[in-house]
């Protein structure tokens, strides 16, 4: 099943729990937890200790995005914290392999992501230890960029692959997503789906929510 991830980079960060809340009742199952360093990339946002505080507020999967250098420093606090998922970049691992392992010996669902730039292909090696694979379809660091369309040709690449040799990581997509351009990244092979502004910057974010599921399911069963 398609899931929604909405990002709360976009949300009111003094009101996280209600945040929480709105879009659990629109049906996402997951939130999705942008950790920015100011290295990596050219903005700082939250650390382990609020990751702490959505722990105790939802019950939801906390899938953490680190957009970080040598984020094998702070697996073991984000895996304390409560993260469920944890991705990390492969241009922030020169020991790539490692740093999936370190994930996984904690029992929590391991992911690597590339960014726009990167191909598919750096992930050969990769791939058969990895639970997911996040696309970024911008150039991380903020919420409301434009979509770059070549995602899609590197989630239909995921989707190829993994048919290929029998393996069964899932494929998110993160950055710009929003209800114009769902039906063709789940048609891609998408699994799971991160959207911020698209939901955190309307006005009713369990409605922005409950609309993306929709189309994503129906887009899912042509899939199917
Ligand atoms: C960008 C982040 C995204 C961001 C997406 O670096 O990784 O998760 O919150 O925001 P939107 O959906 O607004 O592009
Ligand atoms: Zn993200």
């Amino acid at each position: 099943m398609v899931e929604i991830a909405p990002s709360v980079l976009s949300a009111d960060f003094s009101r996280l729990d209600r945040a929480v809340e709105d879009v659990r009742k629109g049906g996402a199952s997951m939130i999705h937890v942008d950790v920015m360093d100011g290295h990596f990339v050219p903005n700082i946002t939250i650390g382990p200790p609020v990751v702490s505080s959505l722990r105790a507020a939802t019950d939801l999967m906390l899938d953490c995005h680190l957009m970080i250098d040598e984020p094998d420093r702070y697996v073991p606090a984000f895996v304390e914290a409560g993260a469920g998922m944890i991705s990390v970049h492969q241009e922030a691992c020169p020991h790539l392999n490692r740093s999936v392992q370190l994930i996984r010996d904690r029992e929590v669902l391991a992911g690597v992501v590339i960014n726009p730039a990167t191909p598919v292909s750096s992930l050969d090696d990769i791939l058969e230890f990895v639970d997911f694979v996040l696309v970024m379809s911008v150039n991380p660091g903020f919420g409301g960029q434009a979509f770059i369309p070549s995602s899609l040709v590197k989630i239909e690449g995921l989707d190829r692959i993994r048919r290929q040799r029998g393996l069964d990581y899932r494929i998110e997509i993160d950055g710009g997503v929003n209800l114009d351009n769902l039906t063709s990244i789940i048609e891609a092979g998408c699994d799971i789906v991160v959207a911020g502004s698209s939901i955190f910057g309307t006005p009713d974010a369990t409605a922005a929510v409950e609309a993306m599921r929709r189309k994503a399911e129906e887009a899912q069963l042509l899939r199917a």
